[in-house]
């Protein structure tokens, strides 16, 4: 996120305990956001809980087995890594950093502007 400072903030001592679905997603929000994270291969990763097509929920997606969330709505598929569009339509979804220190699961946002933008 170039040019954009981060807070970062605690989303569980450990991650394990996050509320974890059965497709690998668990539904969190963080000063006031309403954010996915997903675990595929051992690894976290954080992103807007809407689809940018026309608001599908990924938590009722799927990951695939190339490491896209899939929307449920019309089967978009984005990259956890980066948002990317893998399907082609020009959308872009929005992606958060993660950090797993000792002390549990950190979500880096952008700072909150004069107005909270
Ligand atoms: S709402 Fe997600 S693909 Fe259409």
């Amino acid at each position: 996120m170039p040019g954009k400072k981060l807070q970062w903030h605690l989303l569980a001592a450990d991650p394990g305990l996050l509320p974890w679905q059965d497709n690998g997603v668990a539904n969190v929000e963080s000063k006031g956001k309403k954010i996915c994270v997903a675990r595929y291969r051992d690894a976290f990763y954080a992103f807007s809980a809407t689809c940018p097509h026309a608001g599908g929920q990924f938590s009722e997606g799927w990951i695939d087995a190339l490491g896209n969330i899939v929307c449920p709505l019309h089967r978009y598929r984005y990259a956890l890594v980066n948002g990317r569009n893998t399907s082609g339509e020009g959308y872009y979804l929005k992606t958060y950093p993660l950090e797993l220190r000792p002390d549990g699961l950190y979500i880096g946002l952008p700072e909150a502007g004069l107005f909270g933008w």
